[in-house]
């Protein structure tokens, strides 16, 4: 593999780079190269090579597997039972030269129950109550989120430290105010699995929704009632007395007065008998 001299050095690099000279430079695939499996769940592998007639080829795993099909240049497997985190690796040998190539398994959790409560239901202007939503059994941790919905308007968010590799349970918990508009919205809780950087996709789970019922502050309707009934009461009060005390004299003075007319009459005929 010698470049003519009037080619130049430009064509001896691009030579070196696309023209590998010998047989035995080849490639090793494995597809997918990066995947997650559902805990207990199974997944298809293809291993192909670029060798033209490889010697030999193959998958290592600890992984229980099955060969699907067999061809020249690939070989499709099924592994089951994923449980773990694991790596698996893919070799093919032509012309005595082993390569190979490895691809990632990450195991996950789906959100399967999300669990969301409100508490205390019925609740006063101004004062708190908190939602608490809970995701039992799910992992990777770190690729969860947990968003708590008031209607379709987020309230609250949480994102976790991946911990360990085993299915956690997920909690956030939210104390708020209650405000004169949320007794209309219904609340809920949506746990979001995010396993695109992982080769998979997004997975969502919403919780049942849950109304509230709000009601105004108590003691100022109860001033209202008892201001009112005061009032009223004060003047039936004010009136009854001032009708008794009107009758009162007006009776004292009919009957002061008619005392007065009948011994003024009597004085009047006394004084005429006279
Ligand atoms: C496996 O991969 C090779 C190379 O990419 C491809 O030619 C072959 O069709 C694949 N086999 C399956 C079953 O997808
Ligand atoms: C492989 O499968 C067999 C039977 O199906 C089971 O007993 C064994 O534990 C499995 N091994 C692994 C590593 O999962
Ligand atoms: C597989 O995982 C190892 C470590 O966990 C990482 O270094 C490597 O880049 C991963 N490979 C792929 C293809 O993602
Ligand atoms: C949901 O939110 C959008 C804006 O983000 C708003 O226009 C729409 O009316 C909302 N729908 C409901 C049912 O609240
Ligand atoms: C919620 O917040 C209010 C006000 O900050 C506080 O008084 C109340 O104790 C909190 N409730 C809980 C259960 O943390
Ligand atoms: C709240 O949920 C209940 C039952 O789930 C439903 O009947 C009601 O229409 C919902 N209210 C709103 C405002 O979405």
């Amino acid at each position: 593999m010698s470049p003519s001299g009037c080619w130049g050095l430009p064509v001896a690099l691009l030579a070196l780079l696309f023209c590998p000279g010998s047989a035995e430079e080849f490639e090793v695939r494995i597809y997918p190269e990066q995947l997650v499996v559902e805990h207990g769940g199974s997944q298809v592998i293809n291993c192909s090579t670029t060798c033209p007639r490889p010697n030999t080829g193959g998958m290592e795993t600890n992984l229980n597997k099955t060969l699907l099909v067999k061809e020249t240049q690939w070989i499709q497997y099924e592994v089951f039972g994923v449980s773990q985190n694991t790596v698996l690796q893919c070799y093919f040998t032509c012309s005595q030269k082993q390569l190979s190539a490895h691809g990632n398994i990450s195991v996950f959790y789906p959100p399967k129950e999300v669990l969301m409560t409100v508490q205390p239901i019925w609740v006063t202007v101004g004062e708190s109550f908190i939602i608490e939503c809970r995701v039992p059994d799910v992992a990777p941790l770190e690729k969860l989120t947990l968003t708590l919905f008031r209607g379709n308007e987020s309230l609250h968010q949480q994102t976790f430290e991946g911990a360990t590799a085993g299915p956690q349970e997920a909690m956030t918990t939210y104390n708020r105010t209650a405000h004169r508009e949320d007794g209309r919205y219904n609340f809920s809780c949506e746990a979001k699995l995010d396993l695109k950087s992982r080769g998979g996709t997004v997975i969502c789970k919403k919780s049942k929704s849950q109304g509230l019922e709000i009601h105004e502050p108590k003691p100022d309707k109860q001033m209202v009632i008892i201001i009112a009934v005061v009032s009223v009461l004060l003047s039936l009060f004010v009136t009854s007395v001032l009708l008794c005390f009107a009758f009162g004299q007006q009776w004292h003075q009919r009957r002061r007065g008619s005392y007065g007319v009948q011994s003024a009459w009597r004085r009047l005929r006394r004084a005429y008998r006279a």
